[in-house]
């Protein structure tokens, strides 16, 4: 089982999810020895230990515009979820996965790779808006290679730079 732990302001997020969950199942059926994901997304009135064991975590990214390269560093909207991944155990977090829009160019996917810094996990993979078959496919190859590393180091991989 892959646990996931995200967030969604506008739903898009959630969606991915969804479909990244369906993906799993799918993949499962055919073959019982690849794992199914158990998603939990965050609320202010979460009741979950989802942190307590080995887990990725998924966020959109909410600048407060700028460049993100000269200014627009800011995040909004998903600052209560980070706080939460830092009351947590960073060495259970084996990687994130961001999301974004393409439009924002510099800025797409800047949440990961600043919490990936901050929690020191890789960035396992980006999507854009409500992601496709081909980016699920991609991410939970992904999810699996990570737990599965995971699973025969009993450690987790830092960020690589
Ligand atoms: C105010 C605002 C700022 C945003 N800033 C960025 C950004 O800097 N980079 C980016 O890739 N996407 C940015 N987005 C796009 C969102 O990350 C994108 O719509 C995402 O799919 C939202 O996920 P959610 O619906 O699960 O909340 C921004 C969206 C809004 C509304």
């Amino acid at each position: 089982m892959i646990n996931l732990f995200y967030v969604s302001i506008s739903g898009n997020t959630r969606s991915f999810v969804k479909r990244l969950v369906a993906y799993a199942e799918k993949v499962h059926a055919a073959d019982a020895t690849q794992p199914l994901i158990h998603a939990v997304e965050y609320t202010e009135e979460l009741d979950s230990d989802i942190m307590a064991h080995p887990f990725f975590a998924m966020v959109p990214t909410y600048l407060d515009g700028g460049d993100g390269i000269n200014s627009g560093y800011k995040e909004v909207m998903t600052v209560d979820f980070r706080d939460e991944l830092a009351a947590g155990d960073p060495a259970n977090l084996l990687g994130i996965i961001g999301s974004g829009n393409r439009n924002f160019n510099a800025q797409f996917g800047l949440t990961a790779k600043h919490y990936a810094r901050r929690f020191n996990s890789p960035v396992i993979g980006l999507f854009e808006l409500r992601g496709n078959d081909e980016e699920a496919d991609r991410i939970y190859t992904a999810m699996c290679k990570y737990q599965a590393d995971f699973e025969v180091r009993g450690v987790k991989r830092a960020l690589v730079h």
